[in-house]
């Protein structure tokens, strides 16, 4: 196990130096929320969470206009959900994998390539452009199926994956428990759930607990405070879960 992760990260800091000369980070005046040219749609989603009357065509707008992954990636943070991904999911019983909210599939191309070879590994989002943005460019990303769709309507059987991803996308869901209901519902018994969401961010906050248990057991519950200068505050949670 230890040298399973240790070669784990190797290859992870290959990736992530062959990533950055595809997508290096842009200065924050530049990322979508700021720049003139997505300001004004990103403001107009951003109150549509504080008013929690959420548009699907809205979020997949905003997507659509600046694929996250071109200006902004913490690999800090994507480092961190590989290692809890590793220490708490047992990855030998794993054999289909589905991603929600997949964007530009970054930690899923490295885990197609480096920790779930031969498994099948699907992703869907709401924006195609997200769904485009790293093709050819994000090495893995040839091994990762998507398909265009909604989280909260799954394009997938009952009981048919043994792992769903989802990282930084469940809390721009109209409906948030009818998301965490869809993962239970696609997940096997025994299966996993890898799941990151800002449980508080733009004036929204968001439950959770009520809505997996006792049908799914928590195995990692973490959770990062970021508090900005204008008085807003981020809570980044992080969670295992197991279907009992
Ligand atoms: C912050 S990005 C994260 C993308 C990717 N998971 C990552 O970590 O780089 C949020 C993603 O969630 C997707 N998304 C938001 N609402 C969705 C929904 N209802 N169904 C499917 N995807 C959704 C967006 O299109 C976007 O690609």
């Amino acid at each position: 196990m230890r040298s399973f992760r240790k070669t784990a990260l190797r290859n992870f800091e290959e990736f992530a130096r062959d990533f950055s000369r595809a997508f290096p980070s842009l200065p924050y005046e530049q990322y979508p929320t700021r720049c003139p040219e997505s300001f004004d749609l990103w403001n107009h989603l951003l109150n549509q969470v504080r008013s929690r009357k959420i548009e699907l065509k809205l979020v997949q707008a905003a997507y659509d206009v600046f694929p996250y992954c071109n200006y902004k990636t913490d690999f800090d943070l994507l480092r961190t959900n590989l290692l809890r991904i590793i220490d708490f999911i047992p990855l030998d019983h794993i054999e289909r994998v589905l991603s929600v909210g997949c964007g530009s599939c970054v930690l899923e191309s490295f885990m197609a390539t480096c920790l779930l070879r031969d498994r099948l590994v699907l992703g869907v989002d709401l924006s195609s452009r997200m769904l485009r943005a790293g093709v050819g460019l994000i090495p893995g990303r040839e091994l990762v199926r998507v398909t265009k769709a909604d989280a909260s309507m799954l394009p997938v059987g009952d009981a048919s994956v043994d792992l769903v991803l989802s990282f930084s996308a469940l809390h721009w869901l109209p409906n948030f428990p009818r998301g965490l209901s869809e993962i239970q519902r696609i997940l096997r018994q025994g299966g996993y759930a890898f799941l990151t969401f800002n449980e508080v961010g733009f004036g929204r906050e968001l439950e959770w607990r009520s809505h997996l248990e006792p049908a799914a057991s928590v195995v990692l519950n973490e959770h990062e405070v970021t508090d900005y200068p204008n008085g807003d505050r981020k809570v980044y949670r992080r969670l295992v879960i197991t279907k009992v």
